[in-house]
């Protein structure tokens, strides 16, 4: 018997940094959005745990017992008491390192089918426990619905505006950004938080100056989407350097991605679940 669990991409559809914590975190609002398009993972009954990686993305994400789906499924069958095996199979499609939150998505799908298989039956609230000793964001992929968050990323509230079917572009300039070097470029000026329900427009991703200071092609990919015309939002997520774009409808959508493909970037036709 082989089960599959999707993981999708997170998306930051807005990202307000309010203040640098003492334990090397910062306390920030987002309203988090996931997407059809993301990762693949399966499994098939096996006596020991094993991992192993294909797709696009697989030499990026890196084999090994380090990455986040091993130990989501370590952290799963010591908690729950299991003692049998699981032969993993990731398909990663999700740029790494890209605000995507790729790695926190792969391991609440972990999380998630691993639940099933092993016929441990928890509810996703009590999966949640486990899943914000393992990143941040990884609370938020559990439910991978359209969500508000606090704190780390970690306290989740509902998101009153139903987003889900719009259309979105994803543009990535092959440029990997490392998370901790663009929260520590943060000017620390608090701008203000995210009011619940409020208009995406006029909300802001506080990470973009720094990520820009360290890839400036993410400047370039924001004034190209912008460009390209037809977006009711654009912005990037997370740490970059993936922006999104979100349409109306699917052919504005097309028009926008038919434009932006001279550019050689990868990009993601999808929409918000
Ligand atoms: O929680 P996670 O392991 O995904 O975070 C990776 C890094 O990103 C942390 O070590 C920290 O440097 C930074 N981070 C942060 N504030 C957050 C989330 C992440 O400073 N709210």
């Amino acid at each position: 018997m082989i089960l599959t669990e999707s993981a999708p991409a997170k998306l930051n559809l807005a990202l307000h940094l309010r203040r640098r914590r003492g334990d090397g975190y910062h306390d920030l609002a987002t309203v988090f959005a996931f997407t059809q398009f993301g990762d693949s993972l399966s499994v098939a009954p096996s006596r020991e745990l094993s991992l192993s990686v294909e797709g696009d993305f697989a030499e990026a994400a890196g084999q090994g017992r380090d990455n986040l789906v091993m130990r989501a499924a370590r952290a799963l069958a010591e908690a729950a008491g299991i003692s049998e095996g699981a032969a993993l199979r990731l398909e990663k499609r999700i740029p790494v390192a890209a605000g995507l939150g790729g790695g926190s998505a792969d391991a609440a799908a972990a999380l998630r089918l691993l639940n099933r298989f092993w016929g441990v039956d928890w509810s996703l609230a009590k999966l949640l426990a486990l899943a914000e000793a393992l990143g941040s964001d990884v609370p938020a992929c559990v439910a991978s619905q359209t969500c508000f968050g606090e704190g780390r990323g970690e306290r989740l509230a509902a998101w009153p505006i139903t987003l889900s079917g719009t259309p979105v572009l994803l543009v990535n300039p092959g440029v990997a950004v490392p998370t901790g070097p663009v929260f520590a470029g943060w000017d620390q000026i608090d701008r203000g938080g995210i009011p619940i329900g409020a208009g995406l427009q006029g909300l802001r991703n506080d990470m973009t100056a720094a990520a820009v200071g360290i890839a400036p092609v993410i400047a370039e990919v924001l004034d190209a989407i912008d460009r390209a015309g037809g977006a009711t939002l654009v912005r990037m997520s997370g740490s970059g350097a993936t922006c999104l774009g979100l349409y109306p409808d699917l052919a504005s959508r097309r028009v926008a991605a038919a434009a932006l493909a001279s550019r050689g970037w990868w990009q993601a036709e999808t929409a918000l679940l």
